[in-house]
């Protein structure tokens, strides 16, 4: 993975002229089509009416039925309610974990923040056990914070 291209392209779609969505979306294809690792990107928000509870955004990769999360349920819940980012390198090993598919195997997740605030996150899934470096968790919380001022 080329670290500064990855940030480029990023940027680039950030700064681009699609609509706040369709930007989110870009991101989701872009990670998800370049970096080996990552099976499954999607963005998880916060919702707007519930308090504590994520509903499913842009995506890339197979459906899935986790589309609201409470704060706490799962991986993506425990992410949003520390506001840290959780690095799982094998799924099987965790009792609070929603699974999508049997094919994920490890999954990383980051917060989202504005202002201290949590606006969402964002969540890859592997089929590899034990992919995820610190490049990859640099990038994803550089990422992260690119997305942050995307989200409204
Ligand atoms: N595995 C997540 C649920 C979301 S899916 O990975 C798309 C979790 O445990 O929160």
């Amino acid at each position: 993975m080329d670290y500064q291209s990855v940030i480029s392209s990023i940027n680039e779609i950030a700064g681009g002229n699609l609509d706040n969505e369709r930007k989110l979306q870009a991101i989701c294809d872009y990670l998800k089509e370049y970096v080996d690792e990552f099976d499954w990107v999607g963005f998880y928000l916060t919702d707007k009416s519930e308090e504590r509870m994520l509903v499913l955004g842009p995506f890339a990769g197979a459906p899935t039925e986790h589309v609201r999360i409470g704060f706490g349920q799962g991986i993506c819940g425990q992410a949003a309610d520390t506001k840290k980012t959780f690095i799982i390198q094998d799924v099987s090993k965790e009792s609070n974990y929603l699974s999508c598919s049997i094919d994920v195997q490890s999954e990383i997740v980051v917060p989202v923040m504005r202002n201290g605030e949590i606006l969402g996150e964002l969540d890859i899934d592997s089929h590899k056990k034990a992919p995820f470096t610190d490049e990859h968790r640099k990038l994803l919380e550089e990422v992260a914070q690119i997305a942050s001022g995307i989200i409204v």
